[in-house]
């Protein structure tokens, strides 16, 4: 009895011994902390957070620049790793001095799961050869060509607005929204019709779901990640969910098995993956990133900008009139260029992903030690985060950042918005690679969307937004629910 006390309370000492010393990490290197806690550092307990990582980075982030920090070193559970907080800094780490950040910081095992193993996980080399590769799939002049396939997706959204208006429906815009891109993408990636308006059921819809469903499992996964890489690696979690990753794969190597063969080519991403040469299985991976990437980034920017335009009816007015104004001006039609001369609809969307960028949090991994201006030393293997929401909130940069005003995009006034305090894309050579393709999609779901209807808010939506605290992509908590009002032309 007594040894196993002795041993017990020794065990008890080292821990805390352990702890004591990892969190003296940052103060030895001269670097700021705020002062964190067992067991998690600075990071909440996953179980009970409110606000979940999204939150608790972007509450950190303001921390620090109250402080007047330029960066921040904190703690995921006792690994040290650090917050950027001062835009010129965060310009060296993403763009200038990339070379010693070149990498997402992200944890997989290709064996345990081939899917993961696509650009925006890939690092070094790797990475690279790959984003040569995959750069020309979105030029301008790939866009255009891809732009009448998005308008064939919309007709069964203008035909889902329609009858929801017919049988007096609100509109649940999330999950609308979903199914438009989800359509978009399956089109414009697999050449495939997803129908996922027509069929509730639709598989790619239906696994779609299951990708970014929240769960106490995926933060627990999440915060892991944070405080151990190794643990993670370990016990082979992996983020995609099993079920979808084998339709995935079974659906990426049966289309391709099927147009070798029968020597079909198409107009899309998997013909330009597969002129490509690369093994199968990287090709299903970078595929399955574009359809992860390319439905629930852009259906959560529409989303969070007709939440907006619901409680801004002057600037749902001034959007509504420049779309009907370039349609008319067009023949009638929405055309790639007509869409390109909305002006107004840019400064909305901009100010949409400054209040709501969608990857809320960007990464970065240090690849070889670096010396910060101060003479700080970064060492190599320590993840650097930058809150875009706190960083695209702030005060300093955007005066009133909870108001919703998309003239601070304006051809005069952005040129006053300071460099790299506005990156919902990123930046740097990592930067979205899908910017041309996301921008796009927004635009056509909401021209297409508020040409003949107006949208309100319903008694069930709140103001401000409220976020989910379990998702990984920046999330409204439940549905938006929506009013819709048909509008009559001359
Ligand atoms: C509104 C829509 C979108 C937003 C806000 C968005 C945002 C982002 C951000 C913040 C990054 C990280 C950039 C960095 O680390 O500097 C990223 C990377 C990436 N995005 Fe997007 N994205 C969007 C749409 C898309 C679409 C439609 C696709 C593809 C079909 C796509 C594919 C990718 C890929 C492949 C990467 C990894 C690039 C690399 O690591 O080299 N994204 N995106």
């Amino acid at each position: 009895m007594e040894f196993l006390i002795i041993t017990l309370l020794t065990f008890v000492y080292m821990v805390y011994y352990y702890y004591k010393k990892s969190f003296q990490y940052w103060e030895k290197k001269g670097v700021a902390q705020i002062k964190p806690s067992f067991p998690f550092g600075n990071i909440e307990n996953p179980i009970t957070s409110k606000g979940g990582t999204v939150m608790n980075l972007a509450d950190l982030h303001q921390q620090f620049k109250a402080n007047g920090e330029k960066i921040g070193g904190i703690y995921a559970g006792c690994s040290p790793m650090i917050l950027i907080i001062d835009p010129e800094w965060l310009k060296l780490i993403v763009s200038k001095d990339f070379k010693y950040f070149n990498s997402h910081a992200a944890i997989f095992d290709e064996k345990v799961e081939p899917l993961e193993a696509h650009l925006f996980n890939l690092e070094g080399a790797r990475w690279r050869e790959m984003r040569v590769k995959v750069t020309p799939t979105f030029t301008s002049g790939k866009m255009k060509t891809m732009f009448n396939t998005l308008l064939e997706c919309g007709v069964q959204l203008e035909e889902f607005i329609e009858t929801s208006h017919k049988n007096k429906k609100d509109l649940d815009i999330k999950e609308i929204l979903a199914c438009f891109t989800t359509d978009v993408i399956g089109s414009c990636a697999f050449g495939l019709e997803c129908n996922s308006f027509k069929n509730p059921k639709a598989e790619f819809r239906s696994y779609g779901r299951k990708l970014f469903e929240s769960s106490l499992k995926f933060r627990i996964r999440n915060i892991l990640t944070m405080i151990s890489p190794s643990i993670v690696k370990s016990l082979k979690l992996h983020f995609t969910d099993k079920c979808s990753s084998k339709f995935f794969r079974a659906f990426i190597k049966d289309s391709f098995k099927y147009r070798k063969s029968k020597n079909v080519t198409r107009n899309d991403f998997m013909q330009l993956l597969i002129n490509m040469e690369n093994p199968i299985d990287e090709l299903a991976a970078q595929g399955f990133f574009f359809f992860l990437a390319g439905f629930e980034t852009a259906s959560t920017t529409m989303s969070f900008c007709l939440y907006e335009l619901a409680h801004h009816q002057n600037v749902q007015d001034k959007l509504r009139n420049e779309i009907n104004e370039i349609i008319k001006k067009n023949d009638g039609k929405l055309s790639y260029h007509a869409m390109m001369e909305m002006k107004y609809m840019d400064q909305i969307i901009n100010e949409t992903l400054r209040m709501y960028p969608p990857i809320h949090t960007l990464p970065r991994l240090c690849t070889q030690n670096y010396t910060l201006p101060n003479g700080a030393i970064i060492e190599k293997g320590t993840p650097v985060f930058t809150s875009l929401l706190a960083l695209q909130r702030d005060e300093d940069y955007f005066p009133e950042p909870n108001k919703f005003n998309p003239d601070r995009f304006s051809k005069k006034n952005k040129r006053h918005i300071t460099p790299f305090t506005f990156l919902p894309f990123g930046e740097g050579p990592r930067i979205c690679v899908g910017l041309r393709f996301g921008m796009m999609q927004t635009r056509v779901g909401l021209s297409l969307f508020l040409k003949n209807y107006k949208v309100a808010p319903h008694e069930s939506t709140r103001y401000p937004m409220q976020f989910d605290n379990q998702s990984a992509i920046l999330s409204p908590k439940g549905k938006i629910i929506l009013k819709h009002e048909k509008l009559k032309f001359d």
